[in-house]
């Protein structure tokens, strides 16, 4: 099919937020990229487009991974793929259950069916820090918590920080991946399935796996509109619109946020290091922040200060209270390094984010182009 020697990739799910970075990042380092996407519109709007920003050396395979025919199609002539396609979202998984359990696991289920036919040298995939449910802990004294859940009456009392079985309130700890899963909802347990179906067909067929457990992942092209995006693209936005943001709880709750560019590297990390095959790594920041702390930074880039942010007081079902990253063993195993400071990526974000409702507001409609079902450019 091609007639240079570069490695060829498939990224499933490659038109969204994370595989878009991800397919720049690939071309920038000789690879050459296709991608599956069904183009979703919960994602891509009802118009379904290849988005605007994808590079234009990708090649698009409109299809859906649940479709083997067409999975079959876009494998060929691959050597490796990053498996991206998900629905994605916590909230949403706990009462769309089965379109969470489709497409993450039976999707995964028929590309590794796929992958049977066609052996790869090296399989990629993307899990998520849900998988942990809530981070490790430890008390004042020096116990180790790994399975901590706060119950719905302690946080219905506004009782948020998680306690000992004695009743004791503990702190939390960088997260190794060691410890164990305790997945809190729909979209979780589906990563965790995702992660095992693979780990399990990559072993007993010598397929080389790795799992990336992603932080809270945020950056430009993250969608906005919809509310499934995340976080810091929601705050923007309100703050942005005129909109104070909302923080659940008293704000106080712990992430790790970890820009798209330096997760874009962790895959590409993760395709090209020898020993990342059968391994799995955290790929975040390596710095918690509270929600407080980022509303406020973004509050100063926007220079909307006067938009004190609203103080819910209310729990979430399913919402953990801290989940915060090690990532010593990608340095080690990877040699994966963060390189973009929460500063510089909320700048970015916030420019981004800008100029994209100034652009929205000028594309005259005669400029889309309609997607078709094989794009080729
Ligand atoms: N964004 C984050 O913070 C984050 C954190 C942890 C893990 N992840 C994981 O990273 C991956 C990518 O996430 P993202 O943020 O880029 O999400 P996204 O929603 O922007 O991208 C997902 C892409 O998958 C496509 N897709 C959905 N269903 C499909 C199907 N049935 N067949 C083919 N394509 C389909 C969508 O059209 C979309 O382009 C997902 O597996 C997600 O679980 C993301």
């Amino acid at each position: 099919m091609h007639t240079d020697t570069s490695p060829t990739l498939l990224i499933t799910g490659g038109a969204g937020f994370i595989g878009s970075h991800l397919a720049t990042e690939l071309l920038q380092h000789g690879y050459r990229v296709r991608i599956l996407d069904n183009l979703t519109p919960r994602v891509h709007g009802p118009e379904r487009q290849r988005p605007r920003h994808l590079d234009r050396r990708v090649e698009v395979v409109v299809g859906d991974v649940r479709d083997p025919h067409r999975l079959r199609e876009a494998l060929d002539g691959i050597d490796s793929v990053i498996h991206l396609a998900a629905v994605v979202g916590e909230r949403s998984s706990m009462y769309q259950i089965e379109k969470y359990m489709s497409v993450n696991t039976s999707g995964t289920a028929v590309l590794l069916e796929a992958l049977l036919d066609h052996p790869v040298k090296r399989l990629v995939v993307a899990s998520s820090s849900a998988v942990y449910g809530e981070g490790l802990y430890c008390s004042y004294n020096g116990a180790i918590y790994p399975k901590i859940r706060r119950s719905p009456g302690q946080v219905a009392k506004g009782d948020w920080e998680p306690r000992s079985p004695d009743g004791e309130v503990i702190y939390p700890l960088p997260t190794p991946e060691a410890k164990e899963a305790s997945p809190l909802s729909i979209y979780a347990v589906s990563k965790h399935d995702q992660e095992e179906m693979c780990r399990v067909i990559g072993e007993s067929y010598g397929i080389p796996t790795t799992i990336l457990r992603l932080f809270s992942v945020y950056g430009p092209h993250q969608g906005y509109a919809n509310p499934y995006s995340g976080m810091l693209t929601e705050y923007t936005f309100r703050l942005l619109q005129g909109l104070s943001v909302h923080l659940f709880e008293d704000g106080y709750q712990q992430r790790d946020f970890v820009s798209v560019y330096d997760v874009a590297r962790a895959f590409r990390l993760a395709l090209e290091s020898p020993r990342a095959g059968g391994e799995t790594f955290n790929i975040g920041s390596g710095r918690p922040h509270t929600f407080w702390t980022v509303a406020d930074r973004l509050m100063a880039i926007t220079g909307r200060q006067d938009l004190s942010p609203e103080i819910t007081g209310a729990g979430r079902v399913g919402d953990i209270r801290h989940c915060i990253a090690d990532i010593s063993r990608a340095r080690e195993a990877l040699g994966y390094e963060p390189e973009v400071s929460l500063e510089a990526g909320l700048l970015d974000l916030v420019a981004w984010i800008k100029a994209d409702i100034a652009e929205r507001r000028m594309v005259p409609a005669s400029l889309k182009v309609p997607a078709s079902s094989r794009l080729r450019v």
